[in-house]
């Protein structure tokens, strides 16, 4: 198989990636994963230091630990989200989405474990920015890249929440620091758009709470 070109707009690429949870088991190839990491590390990090590890876990032995994990974290927390949020729309799909990823959670093609390697201990928020803020670019290069090759992805931290168990499923040593999963594969389905808060909203103009471009927007 020849690598995918990754030829879709940037833009195109921005507006239409999103977490996408149902999966078909066809396989991903090892070539598009190899290429898919390649274009995460495109992502920058403080000062260059590429602190940054990916386990690619295709071993079913290894996705049935993970598997188990997700289901434990899941089990605890589903109902009482669910209620929560019962009257949004949104949510309820999502809440379905993630249900399912947790059922099929052994039949995920390729899980991507994305780990920082030099964690720092956070005397302050900036210090904690650069350390989760070497990973997190990458993570979301790896999700653009695969949404431009029409792969379904999402980016979860649920299988990792029993951390000492999660760790010991993937052999990772203590200096090396799981943060997230991307769980890849080819979508069952076609996605709609994504819902997100209005750029007026959320944006302050000079002096924190200046929402000048909330007002121009009619908002
Ligand atoms: C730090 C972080 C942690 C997340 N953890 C989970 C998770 O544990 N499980 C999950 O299904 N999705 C998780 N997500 C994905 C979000 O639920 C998803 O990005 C959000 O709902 C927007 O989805 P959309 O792009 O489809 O609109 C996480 C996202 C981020 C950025």
């Amino acid at each position: 198989m020849t690598a995918p070109a990754f030829d879709m707009p940037i833009g195109e690429a921005m507006r239409t990636q999103r977490a996408i949870r149902r999966l078909t088991t066809d396989p991903v190839s090892d070539e598009l994963v190899r290429e898919l990491i390649a274009l995460a590390t495109k992502a920058p990090t403080a000062q260059n230091h590429q602190a940054w590890e990916f386990i690619v876990v295709r071993d079913p032995e290894v996705k049935a630990k993970l598997a188990r994990l997700n289901r434990r974290v899941w089990r605890l927390v589903d109902k009482p989200v669910a209620w929560l949020n019962r009257k949004d729309p949104k949510f309820v799909r999502t809440h379905r989405a993630t249900a399912h990823q947790a059922d099929n959670f052994e039949d995920i093609p390729v899980l991507i474990v994305c780990c920082m390697t030099a964690t720092r201990r956070a005397p302050s928020p900036v210090v904690a920015a650069s350390s989760y803020g070497s990973i997190f670019p990458a993570v979301q290069n790896l999700l653009l890249a695969a949404r431009a090759v029409g792969l379904g992805a999402n980016l979860t931290t649920m299988p990792l929440t029993i951390n000492f168990a999660a760790r010991r499923a993937l052999g990772i040593p203590w200096k090396v620091t799981p943060v997230c999963i991307v769980p890849l594969g080819w979508p069952t389905g076609k996605y709609g758009p994504t819902t997100r808060r209005p750029v007026g909203e959320i944006t302050s103009i000079d002096r924190y709470g200046n929402r000048a471009w909330l007002d121009a927007e009619g908002g």
